[in-house]
């Protein structure tokens, strides 16, 4: 799949990545799981240098959830290290390509001071870029950040009648960053794993058997080229003339 394929126009201004199936990819090779997380570390930066070419404007990938500290200590030892790994050998690139840098997740005593640190780093260096932002969702979970959200709205002393959805959305980890057009998982498996829960609401899902260390650009493109032939309603009817099915439900709904 090429980006001539679609419709420049209309890329989605936020894609999510569940960069799923890493440790597959590498026992099916007969590999430890470790190198299947370094092998996502090519897909990433292929897909982030795609997204950048085509115009994707913000690009949330997934790459410690909340739940992997349950994994053996040996693989939770390698992902932290890795991730300051990639942080310090890679940040310089994408400070180049004008991609701001940007972390969400719970900044707990789990995540290390020195892995803290260089995120604040690479925030720090990136922070006037605007070709695209890359949110690395990094000891995240969804549900700890609506807990967040709402502690802070407690703290906040707000009234009941005083909070709306705008009130839990100002205080999610970035505030700055939109809802999801777009969500892909990579590797087989049709589940959020607790991502972005408040923003995925009404986000178009792509499902790909692909394993992330094989995802690619190209990969990203199909994914959009499915989305680009979705038809997104938030609640509402299809606009007038997207088909019989529709307009014949537009009118006996008498929407007009
Ligand atoms: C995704 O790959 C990376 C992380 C969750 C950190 P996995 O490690 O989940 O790989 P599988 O799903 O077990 O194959
Ligand atoms: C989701 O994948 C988390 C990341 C990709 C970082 P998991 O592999 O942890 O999700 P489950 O356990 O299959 O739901
Ligand atoms: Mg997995």
């Amino acid at each position: 799949m090429i980006a001539a394929a679609l419709d420049l126009e209309r890329v989605p201004a936020h894609v999510a990545c569940v960069m799923d199936g890493n440790g597959r990819w590498a026992q099916s090779r007969g590999l430890p799981r470790t190198e299947g997380h370094r092998a996502g570390e090519e897909a990433l930066f292929d897909v982030v240098e795609g997204a950048l070419d085509i115009g994707v404007e913000w690009l949330t990938v997934y790459a410690f959830s909340t739940e992997n500290w349950r994994r053996p200590a040996d693989e939770v030892r390698f992902l932290l290290d890795f991730n300051e790994d990639i942080l310090l050998r890679r940040r310089d690139e994408l400070h180049q390509w004008g991609v701001r840098v940007r972390f969400v997740g719970r900044r707990d005593q789990r995540v290390p001071k020195r892995l803290l640190g260089l995120m604040d780093d690479a925030i720090r260096l990136t922070e006037h870029n605007s070709r695209m932002t890359l949110a690395i969702a990094f000891n995240y979970g969804g549900r700890a950040e609506i807990v967040d959200a709402v502690r802070a709205v407690v703290s906040a002393g707000m009234r009941p009648e005083q909070i709306t959805e705008r009130t839990i959305a100002r205080r999610l980890y970035d505030p700055e960053m939109p809802e999801p057009d777009l969500m892909i998982r990579t590797s087989g498996e049709s589940r959020t794993s607790n991502f972005l829960l408040w923003g995925l609401a009404y986000s178009e899902l792509y499902f790909t058997d692909t394993a992330w260390p094989d995802f690619r650009r190209g990969d990203l493109y199909e994914a959009i080229r499915v989305y680009q032939e979705r038809e997104r309603r938030f609640g509402r009817l299809a606009p007038n003339g997207a088909g019989p099915s529709n307009a014949s439900v537009a009118a006996s709904n008498g929407d007009g």
